[in-house]
């Protein structure tokens, strides 16, 4: 690549990786991440405090994304910054035994192994922020997949764009990332208020809500939340803003479409007035909602955990006491404490993976039960699956 004109404000030490004195992948990375820096108008490049790498699984970047890669992991080149990774396709150790076909699984290993020779770190799960990447209010990180992005800018008050696999790759590799979109203070003001009108009493009907928002673009700030629902563990009184669960759900939900951001009025960081234009969420639209996602009363499997189940959820669903076999995906660093707390034999808990980006066709599933509206969407129109889309409680009776 040679560029011809740069806008950007750059280093001295960044120069010199643009002029390949620091091997070829850094050099191709500050090309990537200089050309997106001039498109989107920023002024400079800042450090990241960490990564999220998505482009992981070979169901979504195929044969060319595998060559990428392992051209890029040839290089030498390691990340500079914590990075981690989100999930592949399959369970990476017990793949076999549920069924995954073994073309895949080898290229999917071929993956796997290039993304941890540049220094990855193998988490597979697009909740980082649960397995120990917790950025803190304020800091600067490059994430890319859209339901992790939406969480860390909303909830936890991080800073990022929503990369693509490639940038979040380059910015790992670098330890950079163009100061520009959701980075600058002055983009991340509300846009538009959503006024909810009816009672949210599950992660689906959070999800569904995001769903619905997500067809719109800007900074949405929700007024008057209030969840009904009990949590494991705590007192029903407890239960009057929205559990991690709950807010995972909506910003995975928010991120089907091009949202990266929301505001809770009294509840997330950096919350102002109302914005912009009104828009009422009521019950009306909650069953809109449902009635959109839903192709399927009977299902050839449960699959939860979109995004991956916190501990928490999975010992929701062993207290419901399923007596249909459930898929309980997440990241397998709940291994141990599964392996403790978990008991009951109909619950499969899959590492690494999920209903999306696994090839759940090859294991002759045609109909899938979800409690996500970003599974219900992806899994019908990606995955060309039936899907049937309720609360967990429904899904389970
Ligand atoms: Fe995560 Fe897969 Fe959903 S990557 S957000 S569980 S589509």
């Amino acid at each position: 690549m040679q560029l011809v004109f740069i806008n950007m404000h750059l280093t001295k030490d960044e120069e010199k990786i643009l002029r390949g004195e620091e091997g070829e992948a850094a050099k191709k990375a500050m090309e990537l991440l200089v050309v997106l820096g001039d498109i989107y108008g920023a002024e400079k490049l800042i450090d990241v405090a960490s990564v999220q790498v998505s482009g992981v699984s070979y169901a979504t970047i195929g044969d060319a994304g595998l060559d990428f890669l392992e051209d890029w992991a040839s290089k030498g080149s390691k990340s500079r910054v914590f990075a981690t990774m989100n999930p592949a396709g399959i369970d990476l150790e017990r793949w076999r035994e549920f069924g995954f076909k073994e073309n895949f699984a080898k290229k999917q290993l071929r993956i796997v192994k290039a993304y941890e020779a540049m220094g990855m770190r193998p988490s597979y799960t697009c909740t980082p922020y649960l397995v120990g990447n917790l950025p803190h209010f304020g800091e600067h990180i490059a994430w890319a997949e859209s339901s992790s992005v939406v969480f860390a800018n909303s909830v936890l008050g991080a800073r990022t764009n929503r990369e693509s696999a490639v940038s979040a790759l380059a910015s790992a590799l670098l330890g950079k990332t163009p100061y520009c979109g959701l980075h600058l203070e002055e983009n991340r003001k509300g846009t538009f208020t959503v006024e909810v009108e009816t009672e949210l009493r599950s992660e689906a009907d959070y999800s569904a809500m995001g769903y619905y928002v997500s067809g719109y673009e800007g900074v949405p700030v929700f007024k008057n939340i209030s969840s009904v629902r009990k949590m494991v563990g705590m007192p029903a009184s407890y239960r009057k803003s929205p559990s991690t669960e709950e807010l995972k759900a909506l910003s995975a939900a928010l991120g089907v479409g091009t949202i990266d951001m929301f505001q809770i009025l009294g509840i997330t960081p950096n919350t102002c007035a109302e914005k912009g234009e009104k828009i009422e969420f009521e019950r009306e639209e909650l069953k809109e909602v449902y009635e959109k996602l839903n192709s399927a009363e009977e299902v050839d499997a449960i699959c939860i955990g979109c995004p991956h189940c916190s501990i928490a959820e999975i010992l929701k669903i062993e207290q419901l006491k399923p007596e249909r076999e459930v898929w309980a995906f997440t990241a397998r660093q709940n291994k141990p404490l599964v392996e403790k707390c978990i008991k009951n034999k109909k619950i499969k808990v899959i590492y690494d993976t999920c209903m999306v980006v696994s090839p759940l066709g090859d294991l002759e599933i045609e109909a899938v039960g979800v409690n996500s509206a970003k599974a219900a969407f992806y899994c019908t129109n990606l995955s060309k699956l039936k899907v049937r889309f309720d609360s967990l409680e429904n899904l389970l009776k």
